[in-house]
């Protein structure tokens, strides 16, 4: 079994083709919330995979969880973060649009992914998988939805500041082809931007 990741919340292993997600205890919380916290987090995290993929959406395929701990298939790729800084503008743009179909997707099944950003897609072959759920939750709200696309969006911004439009408007285009209620939720993410703020969750 080897560490592959620390994150700010979680450990990563790989165990042959598992990925083992294990939370971490933070020394800044009491020890019964902390342990409470962890576990509710990782069950919210595998049930919200699991919806993902319902929906249509490649997500790994969830093989235990075990209080603070989940076992996932491993997405042998890599992560779009690092392919939109290498391929050419059509792959480029075939690749935002098809994150902007799987936002879609989610969306209109009120899956809020709550951390859409590029380094938690992983491309393999030509499908773009959605990993690291943490921060979701079932939500049909306008608001919950146009606040995850400023987050994909600060997203382009900050690490591929250079595409954002081009990204932003194919991610645009395939949101819109799967998404029905598309226009109230863009109206929306204008709205909060113009606000200069809104509530992340962290
Ligand atoms: N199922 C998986 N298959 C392949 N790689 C994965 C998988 N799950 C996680 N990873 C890798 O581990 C990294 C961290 O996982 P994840 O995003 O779920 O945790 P995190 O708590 O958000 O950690 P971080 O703060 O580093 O993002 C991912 O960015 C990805 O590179
Ligand atoms: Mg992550």
């Amino acid at each position: 079994m080897k560490l592959i990741d620390k994150g700010a919340e979680a450990n990563l292993y790989l165990d042959k083709d598992t990925i083992i997600k294990e939370r971490i205890k933070k020394a800044y919380r009491v020890t019964e919330l902390d342990e409470t916290l962890r576990k509710s987090r990782t069950k919210r995290e595998a049930r919200l995979i699991s919806f993902a993929r319902r929906a249509g959406v490649p997500t790994p395929v969830i093989r235990d969880i075990d209080g603070n701990i989940v076992k996932m298939d491993f997405i042998k790729g890599e992560q779009v973060k690092d392919v939109l800084n290498r391929v050419l503008k059509d792959e480029r743009k075939r690749i935002c649009e098809e994150i902007g179909k799987h936002a879609g997707r989610l969306h209109k099944n009120n899956i809020i992914h709550g951390d859409m950003t590029t380094s938690n897609m992983i491309l393999k072959g030509d499908r773009i998988f959605f990993i690291d759920f943490g921060l979701g939750e079932i939500n049909d709200t306008v608001e919950a939805k146009g606040v995850d696309i400023l987050v994909f969006k600060k997203s382009l911004r900050s690490t591929h500041y250079r595409f954002e439009k081009e990204c932003l408007d194919a991610f645009i285009k395939g949101y819109s082809l799967e998404y029905e209620g598309y226009k109230d939720v863009l109206e929306r993410l204008g709205s909060i931007e113009k606000r200069g703020r809104y509530f992340a969750k962290r």
